[in-house]
């Protein structure tokens, strides 16, 4: 078996090491223009050249969650691909929104201010269950941070394609279930893919029918996020702020006005991130389940988009 590696943003040796260990039954070979044919591949925004070049393909298996850059290029027909499905993803991003919630419903910037001042100045305690936290996207990720949250109590809902019945969750699925979860919830958080369907998703329109005083967390992709309209949504008072940890051009630019938004945390593009050995040994299983003529979780479906 062959398998190359074309992951661009990342430091090829430990990975190919790794795969070397955890495959010694293949010959693993990092790509380069030209490069003899692989059976597999492992792949990060790999260049259009290389799906060109590579004809005896029969996977991409991309060591992220998120496929929306990988369906842009021009795949051939039958080549699978295929995400990572947690591989330790999912704690750090239940962690990462547990924190950015329990930031907003504590008030922890508020303390953050009054300590700056020397001031010691008590808050009136918030109501848990008027803090509603709405999850839009309850796969692989969003089912676990809902989990997350419901150890801390808040009130739960979630959105997704199909229906769904998460425990202590109250599910909504579809367009027809959007505007009655959106109404319903305090903290928005998105765990969407980013598909056609999907894309501008959060705008004016969806963001003024969340609560007064709503928060949004974006931790999916930048490009479901209409800038301006959360900009406005902000400093029209309607929203009480953000949390970013994506943008639609990352790095986020300098001239940015998130950066400088007294109202919006940006982080860069970590919420959850990519383990090696535990993707290493994902693909491994999964690689050897194939061999067997097994079948293997995580395949993209190109026509849904993720
Ligand atoms: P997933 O398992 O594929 O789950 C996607 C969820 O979104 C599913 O519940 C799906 O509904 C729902 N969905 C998709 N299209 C929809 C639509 N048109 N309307 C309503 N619901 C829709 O994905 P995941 O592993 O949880 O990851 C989600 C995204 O997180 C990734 O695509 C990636 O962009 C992002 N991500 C970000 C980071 C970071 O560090 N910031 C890290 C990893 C991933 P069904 O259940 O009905 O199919
Ligand atoms: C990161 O954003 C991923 O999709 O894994």
């Amino acid at each position: 078996m062959q398998l190359t590696f074309c992951c661009t943003h990342t430091a090829a040796e430990p990975w190919l090491a790794g795969l070397r260990a955890a495959l010694p039954e293949a010959e693993v070979s990092l790509w380069a223009p030209g490069a003899p044919l692989a059976d597999h591949a492992i792949v990060w925004a790999p260049p259009q050249a290389f799906i060109d070049e590579q004809t005896r393909l029969q996977t991409l298996f991309n060591i992220g969650a998120g496929v929306d850059g990988l369906l842009k290029l021009r795949l051939p027909p039958g080549l699978q691909v295929v995400r990572l499905d947690d591989a330790g993803m999912a704690v750090q991003m239940a962690e990462y929104v547990c924190h950015a919630v329990i930031r907003h419903f504590r008030e922890f910037e508020q303390y953050d201010a009054a300590q700056r001042e020397a001031r010691w100045a008590f808050r009136k305690p918030r109501r848990r269950e008027d803090f509603s936290v709405g999850l839009l996207g309850l796969g692989v990720l969003g089912s676990r941070a809902a989990q997350a949250l419901r150890a801390f109590e808040f009130p739960v809902l979630g959105w997704s394609r199909g229906p769904k019945a998460l425990d202590g969750v109250r599910c909504h699925h579809g367009p027809d279930g959007l505007h009655d979860f959106l109404a319903g919830t305090q903290v928005l958080v998105n765990l969407l893919p980013l598909t056609l369907e999907t894309e501008n998703l959060l705008n004016r329109d969806t963001l003024g029918r969340l609560r007064p005083g709503a928060h949004v967390i974006n931790v999916a992709r930048g490009a479901h996020l209409v800038d301006d309209d959360l900009l406005a949504l902000l400093d029209r008072g309607h929203l009480a702020g953000a949390t970013l940890d994506v943008s639609r051009t990352e790095p986020l630019p300098p001239e940015h006005p998130f950066w400088h938004h007294p109202r919006v945390t940006v982080t860069p593009h970590t919420a959850a991130r990519t383990l090696r050995d535990e993707s290493i040994a994902q693909i491994a299983g999964k690689l050897r389940a194939l061999q067997r003529g097994e079948p293997i979780a995580g395949v993209v479906d190109p026509q849904r988009g993720y």
